[in-house]
């Protein structure tokens, strides 16, 4: 959705109910991550990409008209089918209009870091969520490369206007955050740069970006950084060539109904082709630590991302410890970890969610709040969120959106368990990155009206 369409339109409030048990199969959409970069990659690839799977939300869709703005040929040849006929490294054609990435951090900047290594200069916008957002954090190492930053708002907040380098510099980079964001956007413009741009971070990110970038030809290189880091070596001015992509189904999205079956007495799922890249399943590791049922087969995998069959199972669910530096491997999915928290006994502690507060909303407040308003007793300390589990919520809260999809499908999910049931005051935003999460939800047997 763009800045006018959101002010223009009315909210869609919902309303889940307690509901029996879910049963059945489904796939739910492409992963987002892999699908953002398979249109940008592909847009700067000589050749033509297919890709197949992609996901077709509005955070997706708004990455590819930035792409066909900046010259490449975008088309849509099957339900999640797409290609791409890329202009080649530091081909892009300077955008007639703005971009607008609607409510899309992860195209916004990645995109950013693409522009950065072309003579072109470019005027990027978001909705109020993606306008409230960090950019320093991209154009920092984006301006050490060459790019300019023209007009902008206050703190290099949208709208802004980013000059693209004519003779980008190789930069080495230590990120301040361990951020696949931040991480990708200088590998994106260390591609047009003459010799080895270097990216070190302390906490490995999802590498999504080294895959793919491997996968269409670069010449890239990734080894171990202290306990828990890499280091990544891209060598720049090599041409990429297009490439297929098959987008695995997204774990994040996964999440929803993997937790709504473990906590809906009696359920029994089944979800295909699930993306489990390691730095992408903390989720799947604290769930079972809780002691979840899920059980992975048919593992496989594709342009080296893995994918598995995903069974999950009601389960008693315990309190644990999660540690901080497996917050990059789950950073989106403490909103619905803090849902299964509630159904636990005992406490979760969550360690180290500092990066929460810059996501589509201050996800932090927006959890506590999201318990809170039904009846589940949770603290902030610091950085660290505590819920103290009781093996039921009473529930019958109103939940505030915020722009942000994950609180909107995390609310839904604690109201199919909950006593009372828990309404969301806009479900418009589910759109960015679920477009079928009711429906799909809906024929597992979830009560949402
Ligand atoms: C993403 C990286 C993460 C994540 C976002 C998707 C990506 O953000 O929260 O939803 O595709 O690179 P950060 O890199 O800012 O942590």
């Amino acid at each position: 959705m763009t800045h006018s369409d959101h002010q223009a339109r009315q909210p869609t409030p919902l309303e889940a109910r307690s509901s029996g048990p879910l049963a059945g199969k489904v796939r739910v959409p492409g992963d987002k991550s892999i699908s953002h970069r398979a249109l940008i990659l592909g847009a700067l690839a000589v050749g033509k990409t297919q890709v197949s799977g992609l996901l077709e939300g509005e955070d997706v869709l708004n990455t590819a008209k930035s792409m066909r703005a900046l010259g490449a040929k975008v088309e849509r040849t099957g339900d999640c089918a797409w290609m791409v006929q890329g202009v080649g490294v530091a081909g892009f054609a300077e955008p007639q209009g703005p971009l607008d990435f609607g409510n899309s951090g992860t195209g916004c900047r990645l995109v950013m870091g693409a522009v950065a290594g072309c003579p072109i200069s470019a005027v990027f916008d978001g909705d109020a969520s993606l306008r409230s957002r960090p950019m320093r954090r991209v154009l920092d190492p984006l301006e050490l490369m060459g790019a300019k930053v023209g007009a902008s708002e206050e703190g290099g907040r949208l709208p802004l206007t980013l000059n693209g380098a004519r003779d980008p510099v190789p930069i080495l980079y230590r990120t301040p955050v361990a951020s696949a964001q931040i991480k990708s956007a200088v590998l994106l413009a260390g591609l047009a740069a003459p010799g080895v741009t270097t990216v070190i971070e302390q906490e490995a990110s999802r590498d999504h970006t080294e895959l793919m970038l491997k996968h269409f030809g670069a010449e890239i290189v990734s080894a171990k950084e202290g306990a828990h880091g890499r280091k990544i070596a891209l060598t720049g001015q090599g041409e990429l060539h297009g490439a297929n992509v098959v987008v695995p189904a997204d774990p994040s999205s996964a999440a929803f109904p993997i937790v709504a079956a473990l906590i809906v007495q009696g359920s029994d799922i089944i979800l295909s082709d699930v993306m489990t890249n390691p730095l992408r399943t903390g989720l799947f590791t604290t769930l079972r630590e809780m002691g979840a049922f899920i059980e992975e087969s048919e593992t496989r995998g594709d342009a080296g991302e893995p994918m598995a069959r995903l069974r999950v199972r009601a389960s008693k669910l315990r309190g644990v410890v999660v540690p901080p530096e497996r917050a990059p491997s789950m950073i989106d999915e403490y909103l619905v970890l803090a849902v299964a928290a509630s159904f636990a006994e005992g406490t979760t502690t969550m360690r180290g969610l500092k990066e929460l507060r810059v996501k589509e909303s201050d996800r932090l407040a927006a959890t506590a709040d999201m318990l809170r308003v039904n009846g589940v007793k949770v603290e902030i300390s610091g950085d660290d969120l505590i819920v103290e589990g009781r093996g039921h919520v009473p529930g019958g809260g109103l939940v505030k959106t915020h722009m942000d999809h994950r609180i909107a499908m995390s609310a839904l999910v604690m109201g199919l368990a909950a006593d009372k049931g828990v309404k969301v005051d806009d479900t418009a935003f589910i759109a960015t990155s679920f477009p079928d999460f009711i429906p799909m939800m809906r024929s597992l047997g979830a009560e949402l009206s």
